[in-house]
């Protein structure tokens, strides 16, 4: 018998092979509170895992176009975190991305952020993030006619449109210096801004540009695939560390059991 916390200890959480050719070295590495008891947590509405995110990210989350109700990886995740912690799930509406972990921060609206949200040092500062569940690294998007490069589009001619607050934002600002940064509500709002003329390029998790250049933007192509070794967690709020122990012993159950493997074939099975 090995006690659940042991277990949590000994679980690699790494959705290895997930993205190809990405290194999980560099980013940031999470610290499972030992200290906590996964069994003993708040939740802002009894019996139920209250999430928050921004639903403009396929196929990580978005809205299904005919019900608008939230769907994708993260929303799937979310469903069996529930299960798996004997609770059922309860979707607010999207917000913007900078305002989620303001949000946990302040307590009393929502349980959990999943948002495809890197683990940074930043971002631990405030709330607490879980085990790493995804790997992912940064992309540079331009027209598919387009010739620009890397360094082309350091230059003061040229516009990039990122989605603020993230990290694919805070690569832009610190490699691409003499460009003119333009953050935008979602990444979505960028691609068709590239896709209309409005900006020279967009920079965002290459997971998501693959997809949606694959689903709907076969007029844009990724130029650049940068190495960032970004890995996706979850953020809770630091005032309810139970809470991430026990979001982190359903995410290891969920590697063990196969929910993990079977909800990433679901997503990116025939895409990546
Ligand atoms: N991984 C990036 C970050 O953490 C982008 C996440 C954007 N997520 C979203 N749901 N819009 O900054």
């Amino acid at each position: 018998m090995i006690s659940r916390r042991q277990f949590i200890q000994g679980g690699s959480l790494v959705a290895a092979g997930l993205l190809a050719g990405c290194g999980s070295s560099g980013g940031s590495t999470s610290t499972t509170d030992t200290s906590a008891d996964a069994s003993s947590y708040t939740l802002v509405n009894e019996g139920k895992l209250t999430c928050i995110s921004n639903l403009f990210f396929p196929p990580f989350e978005s809205m299904n176009e005919s019900t608008g109700d939230p769907e994708g990886f993260d929303i799937d995740i979310s469903k069996e975190l529930a299960k798996h912690m004997g609770l059922e799930v309860n979707w607010l509406p999207s917000q913007d991305f900078d305002t989620l972990v303001p949000t946990i921060k302040q307590g009393g609206k929502a349980d959990i952020a999943i948002a495809g949200m890197t683990i940074t040092d930043a971002r631990k500062a405030e709330v607490d993030m879980s085990d790493p569940y995804v790997d992912s690294n940064q992309s540079i998007v331009v027209k598919a006619t387009s010739t620009d490069t890397q360094d082309t589009l350091n230059d003061s001619s040229k516009t990039i449109a990122v989605q603020g607050g993230t990290t694919g934002a805070e690569w832009a600002q610190e490699n691409l210096p003499k460009a003119t940064i333009k953050p935008l509500s979602t990444v979505i709002d960028a691609m068709n801004g590239v896709q209309s003329g409005l900006y020279d390029a967009v920079v965002c998790d290459l997971p998501v540009s693959k997809y949606q250049i694959k689903q709907s933007y076969s007029d844009l192509q990724v130029i650049e695939e940068i190495p960032t070794g970004e890995q996706y967690g979850i953020a809770i709020s630091k005032d309810n560390p139970g809470l991430t122990a026990a979001v982190n012993a359903a995410l290891a159950e969920m590697v063990s059991d196969g929910t993990m493997a079977a909800i990433e074939t679901e997503w990116f099975g025939s895409q990546m």
